[in-house]
Order: structure tokens, then sequence, then C-alpha cells
């Protein structure tokens, strides 16, 4: 199986008006994430009074989940290119009664405007899998500054699979013809780039989201 990444066609521009337009029933295409996504963040184990950050939170499923599991002393901050989707995250949180307990920015994960050591998680899912290649290791080493010591991340993107039915080669091959009808997301291989960026105790669980999807939950801890 190829560990190549098949690079990304979509500007940050298009990804972002690309979002925008997806904001309006994101949550009814996306409905198979849900399983990966509860798993990681079992994995992510965010304890009461931690200070979470998850970047790009399309709808902000997981912001409140996540706001929930660190308590009335922690704090979940969030980050995402899309306006629409900020505002649909900050609708949702509302509805949920944690606006006070989340603070969501609008911006690109690449030049985070956080200060370094503030975060003992980064949860991000499907997000890098959007990302072009060289890219990757630049957000990986911004999320390195933001994460305290012994601070963890925790990844969730598109794979590919080892059976003839999850190789995604027709998925790739619809890619390169139309990469917004898949939401700009290929499949890449994220420990691999844990590795390369210098995180410790990395760990990877593949999963099908929805029986369907091959998924990569990655994790790894900053020095
Ligand atoms: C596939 S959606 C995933 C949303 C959410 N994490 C989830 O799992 O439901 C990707 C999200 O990442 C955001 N995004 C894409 N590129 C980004 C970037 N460079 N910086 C911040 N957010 C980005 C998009 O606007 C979108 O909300």
């Amino acid at each position: 199986m190829s560990e190549e990444n098949v690079s990304v066609s979509l500007s940050s521009r298009k990804i972002r008006s690309l979002y925008d337009f997806l904001s309006l029933f994101y949550n009814l295409i996306t409905w198979y994430e849900a399983g990966a996504q509860k798993k990681a963040l079992e994995i992510a184990d965010m304890k009461e009074g931690a200070k979470v950050l998850e970047v790009g939170f399309g709808t902000g499923k997981n912001l409140s989940k996540c706001a929930k599991k660190v308590g009335n002393t922690g704090k979940v901050y969030g980050i995402d290119i899309s306006s629409k989707m900020l505002n649909r995250a900050r609708r949702s949180i509302r509805d949920c009664d944690l606006s006070e307990k989340t603070d969501l920015v609008l911006g690109d994960a690449s030049e985070e405007p956080f200060l370094e050591s503030s975060f003992d998680v980064i949860f991000s899912s499907y997000v890098l899998d959007l990302i072009d290649t060289p890219t990757i290791p630049r957000i990986l080493s911004e999320f390195k500054r933001l994460l305290k010591p012994g601070g963890r991340v925790i990844l969730v993107s598109l794979t590919k699979g080892s059976k003839w039915f999850d190789n995604m080669k027709l998925y790739e091959w619809i890619y390169a013809r139309s990469p917004s009808l898949l939401g700009g997301c290929r499949p890449i291989t994220l420990a691999r780039y844990l590795q390369q960026s210098g995180f410790r105790h990395i760990g990877k669980k593949f999963v099908r989201a929805g029986f369907l999807m091959p998924t990569e939950i990655a994790w790894a801890d900053k020095e």
C-alpha cells in the first residue's frame, strides 16, 4: 500500500468557501463519523480542569462533549477557518448552555493566535486530511508549540485500509477529478507525521467509520 498522500489541489480560500457551504447540512452527511470520534475522545482521556483545543471544530459536534469532560474548572478553545462553521458551532454550544466554557475563534490551523504551552490536549478530527502534504508538519509543529509539556494530541483522519473494498483507489480517482465532491478530504497516514514531528508515545488505531470509511485515530505526547 502506498504511503504517499495525494496532493491537495484546493486553496485555503476554496476550502473555506466549501465548508461555509457544507455547514448548512454538514451533520446530515457525516453521521457515520460519530463512532470514530467517540473512540478518539475516549483515548484523549480529557481530565476535569483540562484546557483543550479543538482544531477545525466544524459544526461543533465534539466541542460540547469536550466541554462536559473538562467540567467546571476546565475550558475548551477552538479554531476553524470557516465563519459559517463558527456561527453554527457557537449556536450549538449556546443551545447546550456551554458558551461560558468555550472560546471559539476564526483562523487557520497553521497560524494559531494562542500562547505557547497553553493546552493539555489538542484534538482535531477529519481536518489534516484536507491540508496539503507540505503544510501538515507545519501544523503539527504549531500543535507542539501550543501543548504543555506532557500534553497530548489526538487526531482523526480518513486513511487507506488493506482490503480491496477500502484501499481507496476509486475514492482517489474521484478525488483527482473533483475534490470538492468529497469535502476536500483524501486518505493520509497520521502516525507517520507525528513521528516525523518529534512527538513521543505514538499510538494508532484503525477503524471503519460507519462500517465503511477507513479512518485512522492517532495520538502522541509532547516531550
Ligand atoms: C471535515 S470538517 C470536520 C469538522 C469536525 N472536526 C468534525 O469532525 O465534525 C473540517 C473542518 O476543518 C475546517 N478547516 C479546514 N481547513 C482548516 C484550517 N486550515 N484551519 C482551521 N480549520 C480548518 C473546516 O472549515 C471544517 O470546519
